[in-house]
């Protein structure tokens, strides 16, 4: 263990670099000059991430008896978000650069100048006034063009709009959804009078959200549009302690990160929030917080949101989203406990964490479920044909069971490098001594290197299915 090392320094920097050199991460619509805060996940990227969202999906939902699933429309009715407060409510505070026209968040801008001398503050509740007032006696410049030369603070909203139909009126406005939260709390009702769910239990949904986010970088950390895992899960706070659930929840979520996407514990804390920064509604919020390179920020948040937005919408709507206890026949609104995170935030941190240099050499860590290929089929020589023709044959064996990569160009040092690089766990060679040409102990088997150890062994073809089994889904 001691010779790997994770070398800090620019690593931000070398994550983006390898994203995009080795088709996990694109810059959003790079041929037109780019997309400020969007990306494209390419062909090792998507595995990734839908391998982090399958994982995510088969321990809140599939392998838990208290939990269903839900794949609501990102497109809701307007009232939806008039009742859940964002129209409203989900608003930051902005300036822009009368020089350069940069627009930029002014809690963040103050908070980096506030950072970038070593000192910590945060800006949270403060008015448009106040944050002015900030920003001006600390003659705060444009962080792209170096002036000091703002706009007075303005607060815009981050749902984004649209219209539905070919005539763009207001009764047509629409919004893309801010959260899938709200998708779940509209359907509560359906819910409960399709299935056979009884308090307390959960709903799980996973799915694009959208907010006009305006602060450049940090790569995918923060976008215009991601994929949410959000669970809302519902009791009856007369029969289930809150806090008692709540403790339970933050557990099942610290496991979750540091056992299933096996990340080290030290870079990971809790942070709750405030009574200035926590919504009005919640009892307690807390956030679960990773050491990204820069800072302690946001990955997962857990809210108890108590009865508010069932409510909400019950006064909304005119519809009763009243649940019955089927023993007792007492009727209520359930409460809400939401752990609520974003899938890019998980891949990103992942991809972080899994980085790894050794001497020259760079490998991603990944734990083998989340690995986008779980093996690497090479022949030896390419310009050999039985040793292709048998390399290919297991490859596509392979392929029906585990995604399988390929590879016959350069040499084998270059081919591992590769496959380091994107995580492969395991590469798999036929060689001259598996079509029998050399030691006769050896014919049939193959060499199977082992990316975090670099060591290799032979495993006979007959058995590598079995074999790639157990070491990736122990
Ligand atoms: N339903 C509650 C809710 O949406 P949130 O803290 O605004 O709460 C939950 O979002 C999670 O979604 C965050 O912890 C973060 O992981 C992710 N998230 C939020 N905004 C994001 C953005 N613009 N880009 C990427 N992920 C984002």
């Amino acid at each position: 263990m001691e010779k790997e090392k994770k070398n800090e320094t620019g690593l931000m920097e070398k994550i983006v670099s390898l994203a995009k050199r080795r088709g996990f991460v694109f810059p959003g619509s790079e041929i037109y000059g780019g997309l400020a805060n969007s990306y494209e996940y390419g062909p090792v990227g998507v595995e990734l991430k839908k391998n982090i969202q399958d994982e995510w999906w088969r321990v809140f939902v599939r392998e838990r008896s208290d939990m269903v699933g839900l794949d609501s429309s990102i497109i809701l009715h307007p009232k939806v978000w008039e009742a859940s407060g964002h129209v409203a409510g989900l608003v930051d505070a902005m300036v822009e650069c009368k020089a350069c026209h940069t627009r930029t968040r002014a809690d963040h801008l103050i908070e980096n100048h506030y950072e970038a001398k070593g000192a910590k503050i945060s800006v949270e509740g403060k008015t448009e006034a106040e944050l002015d007032a900030i920003i001006n006696e600390q003659k705060i410049k444009c962080p792209n063009c170096g002036k000091f030369d703002w706009t007075p603070v303005r607060k815009f909203n981050l749902l984004f709009e649209t219209h539905v139909g070919i005539v763009p009126e207001a009764q047509s406005k629409v919004y893309l959804r801010g959260e899938t939260a709200q998708g779940i709390f509209v359907s509560f009702k359906n819910i409960l009078d399709s299935t056979r769910v009884r308090l307390p239990f959960g709903v799980g949904q996973l799915g694009k959200s959208f907010r006009n986010e305006i602060t450049k970088g940090n790569f995918i950390f923060r976008t215009l549009e991601f994929e949410q895992a959000e669970i809302e899960y519902f009791f009856d706070p007369e029969e289930t302690d809150w806090k008692t659930l709540y403790e339970k929840w933050k557990g099942d979520m610290w496991k979750f990160v540091t056992e299933n996407l096996g990340v080290a514990a030290d870079s990971l804390r809790w942070r709750e929030h405030g009574d200035e920064e926590r919504s009005f509604y919640s009892k307690r919020t807390e956030d679960m917080e990773y050491k990204f390179p820069f800072g302690f920020k946001e990955l997962w948040g857990l809210a108890y949101r108590t009865d508010y937005d069932l409510n909400q919408h019950m006064k909304f709507s005119g519809v009763d989203m009243q649940y019955t206890d089927p023993t007792s026949g007492k009727k209520f609104v359930p409460h809400v406990i939401e752990p609520a995170v974003g899938v890019n935030r998980l891949m990103a941190m992942v991809m972080l964490n899994a980085y790894t240099e050794e001497g020259e050499r760079v490998y991603l860590k990944l734990p083998p479920r989340l690995a986008p290929y779980k093996a690497a089929v090479f022949p030896l020589l390419a310009n050999k044909p039985a040793l292709v023709d048998l390399a290919s044959q297991i490859h596509s064996r392979l392929q029906k069971k585990f995604p399988v990569a390929w590879d016959d160009r350069g040499n084998i040092g270059k081919r591992y490098y590769a496959q380091d690089e994107i995580g492969t766990p395991f590469c798999i060679t036929v060689d001259f001594d598996t079509l029998g040409d050399g030691d006769e102990e050896k014919k049939g088997t193959v060499t199977v290197r082992d990316r975090d150890t670099g060591t290799q062994e032979r495993v006979h073809i007959d058995k590598l299915e079995e074999f790639l089994h157990g070491k990736i889904y122990y």
